[in-house]
């Protein structure tokens, strides 16, 4: 095991993936396949752009990463984990101070490809519900950065698939070929989870699904990256390092957004979100819709609020809590508690449960605690404007699904309606056809000239890598 990736291979790996005949040739079956899907579901009408991406080129955090024009097909995704450490444990549940897992144990074996196929199932998702927005980036600046995020989740979908491949055989490979048969809201054969089947419909969708549903994606790696199963923990603390821009292009895209529109309210001294559209920016109103929507749909990607799975996944050691080192406590937490929210006589209510069943709940705060600072940023950039408007959470039980709040009518300051007053206010608080109609119309056509932004956007404080903001960092040919 090197730090650095052999491109000399067809397959780009640090795995020493020549020495395992039997692998690679499963591998390279795969390829085409993946290909295939790529083609198929890949950004629409890209394969001939030269696109200047990143690529990895080792593992190691420094310098792990070279950019230049390619061909997005011609991208080199590959096999890439983090060195083993030698001395590394399982670090909680009952096997606690066991050497950690240089194979799948036995008795563990389904619950471990559950939780790789269901991570797995997630990469490809978000390319194909991405698949049509290069045709309306507000720049180069920010086509690059979507296609720069479409083969970063490729290659993560190669990480999870060489798992499968390299450690449960036979059924290993079928679930292989099958996450690249499901689909982003198929009715037939949609992706395993909620938020991965929902429209990606616009450039405010994607940036707040890259702010709220990849910062998920950081969690759960983060948690899988404790897994007493060695490779699966080293698979995952290398895709955290990708993980990183993603977030990065979600909170700065909200970020410009609000910028501009904040900066062209106090420059015209007005506040009436219709006004506020004229000017063809989006209206403050309407980014709180989108950020409702796309929290609370992504709070439910992190299941039930009192789960066995959970624990199960806890107590075998598969899967830790978020930074699970770094915490002072037993590991184990036979005897600990934990607060959930629930309903109870009509009002939202906290009770204590054992912590194994809350760890959902536990990541989920983790999650919110994040989420809540990158809004508070936002707000400041809203502040410096001396625009007053601020955006919030929702309240964690709004718009649920999944969980204690499922089937409850919960409004963003945490009330309990009934159904009926709930409907009558929900175009207040999430994206209308109305809504999508305006912004969708607004970011009709491509911005194509270097440095130029469409209007409903402020340009980034600095390009890419080393690059000036008017670099042109895609060629259509
Ligand atoms: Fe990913
Ligand atoms: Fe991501």
């Amino acid at each position: 095991m090197t730090s650095n990736i052999d491109y000399i291979d067809k397959i780009p790996n640090n795995v020493d993936l020549g020495r395992d005949r039997v692998l690679q040739r499963a591998l390279e079956h795969w390829q085409p396949a993946y290909m295939g899907w790529w083609y198929d579901m890949g950004p629409n009408e890209s394969h001939n752009y030269d696109v200047y991406l990143r690529t990895a080129i080792s593992v190691d955090p420094e310098g792990w990463a070279v950019f230049d024009y390619v061909k997005m097909p011609q991208y080199r995704w590959g096999i890439f984990l983090v060195p083993p450490t030698g001395d590394r444990e399982v670090n909680f549940g009952i096997n606690k101070g066991q050497a950690a897992w240089q194979d799948v144990p036995g008795e563990y074996r389904s619950m471990l490809r559950r939780l790789i196929v269901t991570q797995g199932d997630t990469e490809p998702a978000s390319v194909e519900q991405q698949r049509m927005l290069g045709m309306c980036a507000p720049s180069l600046y920010d086509l690059r950065n979507i296609y720069q995020v479409n083969v970063e989740e490729g290659r993560h979908l190669w990480a999870m698939v060489y798992l499968l491949h390299r450690y449960f055989g036979r059924d290993g490979r079928e679930e292989a070929e099958a996450l690249l048969e499901r689909r982003s809201g198929d009715v037939d054969n949609p992706r395993i989870l909620g938020a991965f089947n929902e429209p990606t419909p616009d450039w405010l969708a994607f940036y707040m699904f890259t702010f709220f549903t990849d910062r998920d994606g950081k969690f759960q790696l983060s948690s899988l990256a404790e897994s007493g199963f060695d490779p699966l923990a080293r698979t995952c603390r290398f895709m955290l390092t990708e993980e990183a821009h993603h977030m990065f292009v979600g909170e700065t895209g909200v970020g410009r957004i609000v910028q501009r529109t904040a900066e062209l309210m106090a420059q015209h001294k007005i506040d009436d979100p219709d006004h506020v559209r004229a000017l063809g920016v989006i209206d403050l109103q309407t980014v709180q819709k989108y950020l409702n929507f796309h929290y609370s749909v992504t709070l439910d990607l992190f299941g039930g609020d009192i789960s066995s799975n959970a624990a199960s996944f806890y107590t075998t050691g598969l899967k830790g809590r978020y930074e699970e080192t770094k915490i002072d406590d037993d590991h184990q937490l036979t005897d600990a508690t934990y607060k959930v929210g629930t309903v109870k006589d009509g009002r939202v209510a906290d009770e204590d449960i054992p912590a194994l069943n809350a760890l959902n709940e536990r990541l989920r705060d983790d999650y919110i605690g994040e989420v809540q600072a990158g809004v508070d940023r936002w707000n400041k950039v809203i502040e410096k404007t001396g625009i007053p408007f601020r955006l919030r959470l929702p309240h964690k039980g709004f718009h649920r699904q999944i969980g204690n709040f499922a089937g409850h009518h919960i409004s963003p300051d945490g009330d309990v309606m009934s159904a009926e007053q709930w409907k009558a206010r929900r175009d207040d608080w999430m994206p209308s056809a109305a809504d999508y109609t305006f912004v969708q119309a607004m970011m009709s056509g491509r911005v194509v000239e270097p440095g130029k932004f469409a209007n409903w956007i402020a340009p980034p404080r600095r390009g890419i890598h080393t690059q000036p903001i008017d670099f042109e960092y895609v060629r259509f040919n």
